[in-house]
């Protein structure tokens, strides 16, 4: 709340006293210092309801519960444990939840129906719906997070001696310090009362979503460390974007997003749209924001639990080792730039594939054409306009057959036949037309005439559209073909993989 205040912002509280004294004038009368005590987000919901309905959803608020509104969340409690012994419970809402006992210390062992204690075994992991070990055993374990998970915090003065607990919360001489709201409530964010200031710098926001020193990005057991979000967009090619270009810091997830990759990247989009990844549901956030930092109990050794934002993916050799040799931080450029590795942006789907082939893959990802491969082998047609007419082809990375079956300029059917050999997304054909031998048991294969027809230069887009240019030759045309370009399209289903 480092933002000095303007003439505007005052205007508005003067507006804000004003609406209060019309919604309550028998209400009671406020002394000066009550304006900016803290009064809690039902209170600002009155004026605010919008803010406030979707406030609700989002992990902020819930980042300090008592221990019945987390039950109420369906969140489990540590073995042997009850809300008798449980004061608060520290987040659950995205990634994991730790416990604090009745004096305020966190719950580091569990008891069995035998009175059996284990130690650990006391964080609970959302994402692999684990128990893990949060500091196992240690006992006195006092909690002293609540800078960035309450509102209002004030810290213990007397930590190591806790002589005087009138600054501890509820008196408990675990939490060391006070405050006046659990979690990350309004008022966190816009000051007590009628304060109502907005900050809308990304400072701000790093004043909890970063870890100390802010110019580099802190690594551990292979992963990037967690509540690094603005350490991250340093090294990232959105360095200059706020967090609220695009987050609404009033909503949650995906539904937070005041801009998505799309609207600013749309030459990438529109590449992307139409492939075989896309239409499988992969988004741009699953590979460029792949869940490389961790915070609660890893999923695999490619995936942990909260989305980077370092947003560029490393393709060379170079940028697959992602951390400093000694692992505490993730590796930079010279100009102060980190990358992903490929392990991360594609492993948490691509478990079975290795480095090598990925990297290949992922190098010139959006400049990538179209490759013709086995998967395309079938029948295809060049719509409902030219019903009647069709092709079936046959398709391999060095070898393409087409046979196009078709009718003459005298209405008699008429085949002709393409072979070639794949270029890329392209394939040129030498076609011939058969004519032959009469239907039945008198065949005879020496009969086929095979006459030179033209040629059939095939473009295709993916595997199920492209174009193909018919060019006969002068003999072809005097018989009354003529050239033309007609889009084809896939007829049938194929239980191949287009990427076979
Ligand atoms: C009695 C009605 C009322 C209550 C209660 C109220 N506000 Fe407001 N608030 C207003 C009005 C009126 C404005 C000025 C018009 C506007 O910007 O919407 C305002 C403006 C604001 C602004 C914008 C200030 C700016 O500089 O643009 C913020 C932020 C804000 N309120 C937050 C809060 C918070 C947080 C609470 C609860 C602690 C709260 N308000 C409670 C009526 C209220
Ligand atoms: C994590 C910090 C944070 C929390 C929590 C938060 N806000 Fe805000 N709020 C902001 C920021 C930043 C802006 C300015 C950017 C924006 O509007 O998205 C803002 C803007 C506003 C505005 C003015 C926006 C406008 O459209 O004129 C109001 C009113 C407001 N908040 C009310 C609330 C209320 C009520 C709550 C609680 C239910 C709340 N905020 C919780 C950070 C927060
Ligand atoms: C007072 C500390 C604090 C401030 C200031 C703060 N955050 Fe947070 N933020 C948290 C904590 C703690 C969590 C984890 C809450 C949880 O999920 O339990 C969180 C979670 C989030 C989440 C993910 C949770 C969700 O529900 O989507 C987003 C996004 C986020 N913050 C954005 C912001 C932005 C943007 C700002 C600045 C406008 C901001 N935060 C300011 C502490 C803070
Ligand atoms: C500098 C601010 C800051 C401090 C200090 C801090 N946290 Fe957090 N914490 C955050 C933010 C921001 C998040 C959410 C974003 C993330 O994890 O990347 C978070 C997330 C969490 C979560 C997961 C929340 C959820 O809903 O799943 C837990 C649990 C947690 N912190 C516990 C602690 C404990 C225990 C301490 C003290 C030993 C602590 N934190 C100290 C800022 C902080
Ligand atoms: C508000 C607009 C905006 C949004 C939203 C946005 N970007 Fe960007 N992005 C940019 C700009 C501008 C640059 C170029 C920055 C520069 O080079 O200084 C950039 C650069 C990048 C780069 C590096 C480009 C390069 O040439 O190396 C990647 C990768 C990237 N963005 C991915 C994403 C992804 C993924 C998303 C969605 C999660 C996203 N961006 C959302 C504006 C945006
Ligand atoms: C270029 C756009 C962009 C910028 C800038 C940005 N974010 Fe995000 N952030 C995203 C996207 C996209 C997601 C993923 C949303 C989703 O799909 O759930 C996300 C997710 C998050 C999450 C939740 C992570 C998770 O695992 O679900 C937090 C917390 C967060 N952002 C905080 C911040 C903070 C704090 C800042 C500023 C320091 C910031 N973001 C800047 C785009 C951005
Ligand atoms: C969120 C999951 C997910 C992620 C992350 C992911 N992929 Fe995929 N990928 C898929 C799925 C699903 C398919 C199969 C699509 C089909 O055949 O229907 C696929 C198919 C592919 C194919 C065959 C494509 C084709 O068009 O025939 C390649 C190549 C590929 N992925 C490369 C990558 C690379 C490189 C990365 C990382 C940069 C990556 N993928 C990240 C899910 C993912
Ligand atoms: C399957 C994984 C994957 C998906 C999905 C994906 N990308 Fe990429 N993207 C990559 C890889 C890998 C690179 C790096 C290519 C290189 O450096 O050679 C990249 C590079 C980029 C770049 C840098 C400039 C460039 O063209 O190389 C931008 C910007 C970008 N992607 C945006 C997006 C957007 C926007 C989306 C969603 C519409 C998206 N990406 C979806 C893997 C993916």
């Amino acid at each position: 709340m480092a933002e000095p205040r303007t003439l505007s912002q005052f205007q508005h509280r003067l507006l804000a006293t004003a609406a209060l004294l019309l919604a309550f004038p028998m209400g009671p009368a406020l002394a000066a210092d009550d304006f900016f005590d803290y009064k809690g987000s039902a209170w600002c919901a009155d004026c605010h309801i919008d803010k406030y309905s979707s406030w609700l959803g989002t992990g902020h608020g819930k980042m300090v519960t008592t221990c019945e509104e987390s039950l109420a969340r369906s969140l489990p409690l540590p073995a042997g444990h009850t809300c008798d012994d449980i004061s608060y419970v520290i987040g659950g809402h995205g990634w994991k939840a730790r416990y604090l006992d009745e004096n305020g210390y966190f719950v580091t062992s569990v008891q069995d129906r035998n009175g059996n204690v284990t130690e650990g075994m006391n964080q609970w992991n959302l994402g692999t719906e684990r128990w893990s070990d949060y500091h196992a055993g240690e006992e006195g374990k006092p909690y002293d997070c609540g800078a960035c998970h309450t509102t209002g915090w004030k810290a213990d003065k007397d930590p190591d001696t806790d002589g005087d607990l009138s600054d501890n919360q509820d008196g408990r001489p675990g939490i060391h310090g006070t405050f006046a709201l659990g979690g990350v409530q309004c008022e966190a964010c816009h000051g007590p009362g009628y304060t109502m200031e907005v900050d809308e710098t990304t400072a701000f926001c790093a004043t909890c979503h970063s870890r100390e020193p802010a110019n580099k990005v802190q690594a551990s057991d292979g992963y990037v460390r967690h509540q690094q979000q603005y350490n991250e967009l340093l090294t990232s090619p959105h360095s200059r974007r706020t967090c609220i270009t695009c987050h609404n810091p009033h909503e949650s997830g995906e539904g937070s997003l005041n801009r998505t990759c799309q609207d600013c990247h749309s030459t990438q989009a529109s590449s992307y749209e139409g492939t075989k990844m896309q239409a499988a549901g992969v988004d741009c956030v699953d590979c460029h924001m792949p869940r490389a930092s961790k915070s609660g109990e890893p999923i695999s050794p490619n995936e942990a639990d909260v989305r980077t934002h370092i947003f560029r993916i490393g393709t060379a050799a170079e940028d697959q080792d992602m951390f400093t040799e000694d692992g505490a931080f993730v590796r930079v450029d010279d100009n102060g730039k980190a990358r992903v590795n490929v392990d991360f942006a594609c492993k948490s789907c691509h478990g079975g594939q290795s480095t090598d082939w990925l990297m290949a893959n992922a190098t010139d990802f959006h400049n990538q054409e179209f490759k013709i491969t086995g998967g395309m082998s079938g029948t295809w047609w060049a719509g409902s306009d030219r019903d009647g007419e069709g092709w079936l082809l046959d398709a391999a990375a060095n070898a393409f057959v087409a046979a196009m079956f078709t009718y003459d300029a005298a209405g008699n059917q008429a085949w002709l036949l393409g072979v070639g050999a794949p270029e890329g997304d392209m394939v040129a054909t030498s076609v011939e037309i058969t004519e032959g031998p009469a239907f039945g048991s008198g065949f005879d294969p020496n009969d086929v005439v095979r006459t030179p027809w033209g040629t059939a230069n095939f473009l295709f887009v993916s595997c199920t559209e492209g174009t193909v240019e018919l060019q006969p030759n002068a003999e072809m045309q005097a018989r009354g073909f003529e050239a033309m370009t007609v889009n084809l399209s896939r007829l049938t289903e194929s239980a191949v993989s287009c990427s076979d």
